[in-house]
C-alpha cells in the first residue's frame, strides 16, 4: 500500500484568541455534534434497510462479490489456524527492523503474508516491490532457510543510508542496475538455477502496484500457482486494476453497481463515506456515462501513472479470463474489528468479517495486539491469495 495517510486533523492552523474564536468554536462544536448524531442515525438505519441486498455469501452489506473459486475449492486453513498464527506472529512482528513502514505494509498484511508463506511451505519465494525490505523480512521470518528473489527498482540497501531497512543475505536482488520487470524475467532459466522443477513449490508476492490482470497473466504463463497480491483495491479506489475490481461484475451475486443517484446504494454509500476514509460515494464511484467498473471506468496501472478507459464488455472479458484459470480466491480478513483497532480507513461493509470480532476484545488483548500503534491497522486493502489452475 502506498497512498499516504491523510490526517486532516493535523493540518496547520493558527489559534486565535478572543471571544470571536470562542463563539465560533462553540458553534463548530454544536455543528459537529449534530453531524455526528445524524451520521449515527444513517449508519444505524441504512444497513437494516439494505439487508435484502446482501446474503451470507456476500461481503458486507453493500454486497461485494469475490472471484468464484473453482468447484467451491477452499483454502486449507481455518479461522482457528489464523488465530493460532496470530499468537505466534505478534512477538515476531515486535522484532521487525523497520518500525515505521509508512507507504509500505502495516500489521494486517504483514501477518497475512507471513501466515500464507509459512502455510504453503515453498522451496523459493519471489517478491515484486520491496521498498525498504519490510516484506522481504516478513518472508524470511516465514521461511528461515529458503531462497528469496526480490524484484524492486531501487535496492533496499540504498535506504540503509537514511535509516532502517532490511537486506537479506539469502536473497537475489533484481534491483538497481540488475532490475528486470517480473514480466521480462526468464523464469524457466532462473528456476532451473535454483533446481526448482515443481512450480507448486513457488510462492509469489506482488506489491508493485501494477495492473493485476497483467501480473496474473504473466505469473500464469510462467507456471506459478501460488500468488499473493498486497493491494487488492476495491472498485472505485486505488492506483491499479485489482482482482477485487475485476471480479466486481453484474452477473455475480452482489456485484456490479448502479450509478443512479437516488438508488439505495447511493444513499448507503453517502452514509458510509462519512465514517470511513476509503469509502466512495456514488459520485466518486461513477465516471462519465455511468462507468462504475475499475475506477470510474479506468483500468489503472503503475501507481496510476497510466490508465486506459475500458468498456463494460472489456471488463467482463477480463473477468472471464481470470475466472477460467482461478482455482481459489481468498481475501485475508481484517485482523480485528474497527472497535478494537480504531482504524477509520477501510469500510467494514466492504470487507469480510474480521478474524477477531467486536465481542472478542479479551482475545485482542491476550494476543498483545492492543499495544500496537493504531496506525498499523490503517493499511488494510483486502490482501488476496490466488491459486492458479494450470
Ligand atoms: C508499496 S512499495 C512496497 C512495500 C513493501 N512490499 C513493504 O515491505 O511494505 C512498492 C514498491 O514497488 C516498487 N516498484 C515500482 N515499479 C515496480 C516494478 N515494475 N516491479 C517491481 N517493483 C516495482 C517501488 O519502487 C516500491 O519499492
Ligand atoms: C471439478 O468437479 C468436477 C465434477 O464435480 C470434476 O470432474 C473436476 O475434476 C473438478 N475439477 C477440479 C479442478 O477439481
Ligand atoms: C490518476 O490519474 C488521473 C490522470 O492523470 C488523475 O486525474 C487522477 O486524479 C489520478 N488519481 C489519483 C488517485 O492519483
Ligand atoms: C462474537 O460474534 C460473532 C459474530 O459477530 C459470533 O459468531 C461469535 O459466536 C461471538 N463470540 C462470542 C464469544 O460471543
Amino acid at each position: 500500500m502506498a497512498s499516504s495517510l491523510r490526517r486532516p486533523w493535523s493540518r496547520d492552523g493558527k489559534a486565535e484568541s478572543g471571544s470571536w474564536w470562542c463563539t465560533s468554536s462553540l458553534l463548530v462544536l454544536v455543528l459537529v455534534g449534530f453531524l455526528l448524531q445524524w451520521n449515527e442515525l444513517l449508519y444505524r438505519t441504512a444497513p437494516a434497510q439494505l439487508k435484502h441486498l446482501s446474503s451470507s455469501s456476500d461481503f458486507g452489506i453493500l454486497g461485494v462479490p469475490w472471484c468464484r473459486s473453482r468447484n467451491d475449492s477452499k483454502v486449507s486453513w481455518t479461522r482457528g489456524d489464523l488465530i493460532q498464527g496470530l499468537q505466534e506472529f505478534a512477538p515476531i512482528y515486535d522484532m521487525r527492523p523497520i518500525k515505521n513502514n509508512r507507504f509500505g505494509m502495516g500489521f494486517d498484511h504483514s501477518f497475512g503474508l507471513w501466515f500464507m508463506a509459512r502455510w504453503i511451505q515453498p522451496e523459493i519465494l519471489i517478491e515484486s516491490g520491496a521498498f525498504k525490505g519490510h516484506s522481504t523480512w516478513i518472508l524470511r521470518q516465514a521461511m528461515p532457510t529458503k531462497p528469496i528473489i526480490s524484484i524492486t527498482p531501487r535496492h533496499p540497501e540504498k535506504y540503509l543510508q537514511k535509516g532502517p531497512a532490511y537486506v537479506d543475505s539469502n536473497c537475489k536482488y533484481l534491483a538497481g542496475k540488475s532490475f528486470i520487470d517480473f514480466g521480462n524475467v526468464k523464469w524457466q532459466d532462473l528456476m532451473e538455477e535454483y533446481g526448482i522443477k515443481d512450480y507448486s513449490k513457488v510462492f509469489v508476492f506482488f506489491d508493485d502496484h501494477q495492473n493485476e490482470l497483467r501480473r496474473f497473466q504473466q505469473a500464469r504463463h510462467a507456471g506459478f500457482q501460488h500468488l499473493v497480491f498486497e493491494d487488492n483495491y476495491d472498485t472505485g479506489t486505488g492506483d491499479h486494476y485489482s482482482l477485487r475490481q475485476i471480479c466486481d461484475q453484474r452477473l455475480v451475486q452482489g456485484g456490479g453497481h448502479s450509478c443512479s443517484k437516488d438508488s439505495k446504494e447511493a444513499l448507503l454509500r453517502a452514509a458510509r463515506r462519512k465514517n470511513w476514509e476509503k469509502a466512495v460515494d456514488i459520485d466518486e464511484l461513477c465516471g462519465p456515462g455511468g462507468a462504475w467498473w475499475g475506477v470510474r471506468g479506468q483500468m489503472r496501472d503503475n501507481f496510476n501513472h497510466s490508465f486506459v478507459h475500458i468498456t463494460q464488455e472489456e471488463h467482463l472479458e477480463n473477468f472471464k479470463q481470470i475466472e477460467s484459470s482461478l482455482e481459489v480466491y481468498w481475501e485475508l480478513p481484517p485482523i480485528a474489528a474497527p472497535s478494537l483497532t480504531h482504524q477509520r480507513r477501510y469500510d467494514p461493509a466492504r470487507a469480510t468479517d474480521p478474524i477477531i470480532t467486536d465481542n472478542e476484545s479479551k482475545l485482542f488483548v491476550q494476543l498483545g495486539l492492543s499495544s500496537l500503534d493504531k496506525d498499523l491497522f490503517n493499511g488494510y486493502t483486502q490482501m488476496v491469495y490466488l491459486k492458479v489452475s494450470q
